[in-house]
């Protein structure tokens, strides 16, 4: 049987039904299906409110709730499909329903409207994403602090302009990741925040005329809040806005974060090398190993800034309450959820697997005579202009370069006829360890400024599984 077949629930003021095309063109079972199981737990929820409120009988809340708890296992197990007969989710539930237990099933919608149903379905869905996603988030905070951990003493180039400006420690470098992740985990929170509002007893847009108690529902379904109201309540998709730019934002630090584990694992750089499991070869080119998964992340990145842009402007022109153009809210907010989840488990497999060559980085730390900002702070440390140190250091990076040399090959002799004070001192002053570990601002580079900021990383990180833990329960 397709949809144009079926009688509609609506069919009572119809003389004609749209055609197969237009049903087909009408529906979101494909897309909103996913939200079967919270729809059945909105239903019997509601089923149960209406028979404490005695507006249906407590047999008629009996019969949906078994009829109910039955559908969800068959749906679970794999028993129950729709095929294309009805126009969603919340339609297929209710139809089963009632062909299976009869006028009580036809109960279940007093007092809700698909309006409100809808709206509670996808906050109830959107909480559970947002626990999903931190918790994958959180993963890949903590394989990022084991590594920093364990590479601890690995010294490397920092970049302004992708050209070597200063030396610090590769924990350094990945730590800024760190606390990106953090960043996203509470924008995630932000997201389960605004999710967490229970809308049924809106009904269609106005609020019920039966006495429905709606703090019960709430309670029920585990929500912290009950809308306060009704036309807001079913109009109201900032959650999906809020969670689809979580998604964005965490994204594009995924991407940032693919770019550069994809520069360092070239041969110019060969800073790391991927795991073969997180690599691909070429059909032609026997000798290829191609970072595919971090492109990929990077690449989807592209879609999900559309997805959020999408939805956006399915909202921007409309007029409350509720509008059919609602229901593309999903499909894009959705996948924004599904390809964030897969890119943060992937990027968590590439750094978990990953092979780091310590040497290589050292070696590459010595290059780009990134001790020259410390060579001026010295010379400005004697008593010298900071302007005059400058031009002396900058001068002698001139001259090496034309040469070939680093700061560090320079000797004792050549270092006091650039100036009397540097022939003491100058090669510690360049050793590029020493260059990084006097960055010992708080938030510097410096191995002891970062093992503190270790220290503040793990916290920060129970603080978050811990929040995570407090919801999932
Ligand atoms: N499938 C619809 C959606 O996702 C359900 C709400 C339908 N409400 C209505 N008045 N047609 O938005």
């Amino acid at each position: 049987m397709t949809m144009a077949d079926a009688k509609k629930p609506w069919g009572g003021r119809f003389e004609k039904s749209p055609s197969a095309f237009l049903d087909e063109f009408g529906t979101s079972l494909p897309v909103d299906r996913r939200m079967w199981a919270e729809d059945v737990a909105g239903s019997i929820a509601h089923a149960r409110m209406l028979a404490d409120q005695g507006i249906i009988s407590e047999r008629d809340a009996e019969a949906i709730e078994s009829g109910l708890s039955e559908i969800y296992r068959e749906i679970r197990d794999g028993r129950l499909e729709f095929g294309n007969a009805d126009e969603d989710i919340h339609m297929a539930i209710e139809r089963t329903l009632t062909e299976r237990i009869g006028p009580a099933g036809g109960r279940l919608h007093t007092g809700r409207s698909r309006n409100d149903q809808v709206a509670l379905d996808t906050r109830l869905y959107a909480k559970g994403r947002v626990l999903a996603l931190a918790d994958a988030a959180t993963k890949l905070q903590e394989t990022i602090v084991g590594l920093a951990e364990e590479h601890l003493d690995v010294v490397m180039p920092g970049y302004t302009h992708l050209q070597r400006a200063q030396p610090v420690l590769l924990s350094h470098h990945l730590l800024a990741y760190f606390w990106m992740l953090g960043r996203d985990v509470r924008r995630l929170r932000h997201a389960h925040e605004a999710a967490d509002v229970m809308p049924l007893g809106s009904a269609a847009l106005a609020g019920t005329t039966f006495p429905v108690d709606r703090a019960a529902v709430a309670e029920r379904l585990g929500f912290a809040a009950v809308s306060a109201n009704s036309m807001d309540s079913v109009s109201d998709r900032d959650f999906m806005f809020d969670l689809t730019y979580a998604c964005t934002v965490t994204m594009i630090h995924l991407s940032r974060l693919c770019e550069e584990l994809i520069l360092w694992s070239s041969e110019e750089f060969g800073f790391i090398r991927m795991d073969d499991a997180y690599s691909t070869g070429s059909s032609i080119m026997p000798q290829k190993k191609n970072p595919d998964f971090a492109e990929l992340v990077r690449g989807k990145t592209g879609r999900v800034i559309g997805d959020l842009v999408g939805l956006l402007t399915v909202f921007k022109g409309l007029p409350l309450t509720y509008n059919k153009d609602m229901q593309e809210d999903k499909e894009g907010a959705f996948d924004a959820v599904d390809t964030t989840l897969a890119a943060l488990k992937v990027v968590e497999g590439v750094l978990a697997t990953v092979y780091v060559n310590d040497d290589r980085m050292l070696e590459a730390a010595h290059g780009g005579f990134m001790a020259a900002t410390d060579l001026a702070d010295h010379l400005a440390g004697t008593g010298m202009p900071f302007r005059e140190a400058h031009e002396i250091v900058g001068s002698l990076v001139l001259r090496l370069e034309k040469e070939g040399r680093t700061l560090q090959e320079l000797s004792a002799a050549e270092y006091a006829e650039v100036h009397p004070s540097l022939g003491r001192d100058a090669s510690d002053v360049v050793d590029v360890r020493a260059v990084v570990n006097r960055r010992t601002s708080d938030g510097g580079t410096g191995a002891e400024a970062v093992k503190a900021q270790l220290v503040a990383a793990r916290k920060a990180l129970a603080a978050d599984t811990a929040w995570a833990e407090s919801l999932a329960k």
